[in-house]
């Protein structure tokens, strides 16, 4: 018993110590790409089980470029924003297209958000390409997005790479 509470202690000051000097860590982001998408004609299904409506906004073409891709890149016309106004009135995207970089590698993207009140969206990003590939690292990448209107007819979308090792700002910021 004797010894007993004087190692609790240490290992108590131990912890605190320890908690202290490491804290939480953010994770680094760089900057994936910066797209532009065009977007065609809305239309609703109306009011479903889940939710008071989905509108389905059909993604029609458009282009992105960033650091680690090569060139200017295109989106396919090849997907849609399958939305939901939820029962809280709340706008819930849910998009899935495809998208193509100029060196012929296909990925598949898949985004979810929700609205901020300045009238941009936050978008969670993932992606699917060959594993086989160039861009094979792009399955392992947890994206963040953040997603603005340019008119009624295109958005644009600054997606970056969250938990990026080697991060090199000024040098994305360059290709921007
Ligand atoms: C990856 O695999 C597919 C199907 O086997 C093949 O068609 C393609 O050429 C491969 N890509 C590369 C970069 O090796
Ligand atoms: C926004 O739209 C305008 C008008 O169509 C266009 O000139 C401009 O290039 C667009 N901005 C971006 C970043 O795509």
């Amino acid at each position: 018993m004797h010894l007993f509470i004087p190692l609790l202690t240490v290992v108590a000051s131990f912890a605190t110590s320890t908690a202290a000097q490491d804290g939480p860590v953010p994770p680094q982001m760089s900057l994936l790409y910066s797209m532009t998408a065009l977007l065609g004609d809305r239309f609703s299904l109306g009011p479903i089980p889940t939710g008071d409506e989905r509108i389905v906004i059909p993604i029609v073409g458009g282009s992105f470029h960033g650091p680690k891709m090569n060139g200017e890149s295109t989106v396919l016309s090849f997907g849609a924003d399958w939305r939901l106004t939820d029962a809280q009135g709340v706008i819930r995207p849910d998009a899935r297209y495809n998208i193509r970089t100029n060196d012929g590698t296909n990925i598949y993207v898949r985004t979810e958000g929700y609205p901020l009140p300045d009238g941009r969206t936050m978008l969670s990003g993932k992606f699917e390409t060959g594993s086989n590939g160039t861009y094979a690292w792009l399955n392992d990448v947890v994206g963040v997005g953040v997603l603005r209107r340019n008119g009624t007819t295109a958005v644009i979308i600054e997606m970056w790479h969250v938990g990026a090792l080697n991060v090199d700002l000024s040098s994305a910021r360059a290709n921007y």
